[in-house]
């Protein structure tokens, strides 16, 4: 299922920014501090800091490489994202910046685009569900061979409630045979928001289960934060102001969508940090 582009301008206040995830949201902040927020929360979780190399996966427009650096004063840093768009975008906002490269490529062939193990931190900041699969996105990773990095990623995932009512049913026939309900909710949520739907059938204890396995690693770690991203933003998108008619409909739409959304309590939004394994330990 490929990724629709979003223009930045939709979501953003500020001109120059053009952050474009859900945003970690606290008290009334505006939406470029609460994608900065949300970008900071995953490198504090991989402990990012001064000298790190960073691997950005679905870097977006390039407002999180900048963050790298200027939050935690990382070295080199690498931003990957399918969209030429995106990409472009992202270049010309490091363009300045000799220690940041932006390469275009697909997250599933993450391996034959860069040289995982010379990173010492893999983030993904709330793109990891577009990709198609997530699984085999971080089957890759896990593969790689010689790497010590610490991998942190923010997503959206199935809701720890509805992952324990469906326990493991992995296809749309086995949700639906459990529950009808459920499976026409999850398959209407994957064809309007354009997540595969692979991507929707495990939460926090399926994730935990894909780390555990094979004993890829061992310290996977976490938050649900859910109350905090899908409600305020919603909240953000209706009484964001726009320029256009057609842009007022895109984010009215949009956000009355997400309060559904976090109404029927069928997906969470989570942190979560783990090693990626040491050849030959674990
Ligand atoms: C919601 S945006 C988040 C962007 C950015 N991380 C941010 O915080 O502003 C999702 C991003 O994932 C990228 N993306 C989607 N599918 C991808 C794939 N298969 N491989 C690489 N990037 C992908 C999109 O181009 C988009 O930039």
């Amino acid at each position: 299922m490929a990724y629709s582009e979003i223009d930045p301008r939709i979501f953003n206040q500020n001109p120059d920014s053009t952050w474009i995830n859900l945003g970690l949201w606290t008290g009334n902040c505006s939406y470029e501090k609460a994608c900065e927020r949300l970008a900071e929360s995953v490198g504090e979780m991989v402990q990012m800091k001064a000298s790190s190399s960073v691997l950005d996966v679905g870097c977006g427009n390039g407002d999180s490489l900048l963050l790298w650096k200027r939050m935690f004063q990382a070295g080199h840093i690498c931003g990957v994202n399918i969209s030429p768009t995106e990409v472009a975008a992202a270049r010309s906002l490091t363009s300045h910046d000799e220690d940041i490269v932006v390469c275009k490529g697909d997250a599933r062939s993450i391996s034959s685009l860069v040289d995982i193990s010379s990173f010492s931190h893999v983030v993904c900041v709330d793109c990891a569900y577009h990709f198609d699969t997530r699984k085999e996105f971080l089957e890759k990773l896990f593969e790689t061979k010689k790497t010590r990095a610490r991998l942190g990623v923010a997503d959206l995932v199935l809701s720890c409630k509805w992952e324990q009512g469906l326990e493991n049913s992995r296809s749309l026939w086995d949700i639906f045979l459990r529950s009808p309900y459920r499976a026409v909710i999850l398959k209407a949520l994957s064809v309007c928001a354009g997540i595969p739907f692979a991507n929707l059938v495990y939460g926090p204890a399926g994730l935990e289960k894909f780390f555990d396995c094979e004993k890829r690693s061992s310290d996977f770690e976490c938050r649900v934060v859910t109350d905090r991203v899908l409600l305020p933003f919603s909240s953000h998108l209706l009484a964001k102001e726009c320029g256009s008619w057609a842009a007022l409909f895109q984010v009215r739409a949009t956000g009355l969508f997400l309060r559904i959304v976090a109404w029927l309590g069928c997906v969470d939004f989570v942190l979560y940090s783990c090693s990626i394994k040491e050849e030959g330990k674990g």
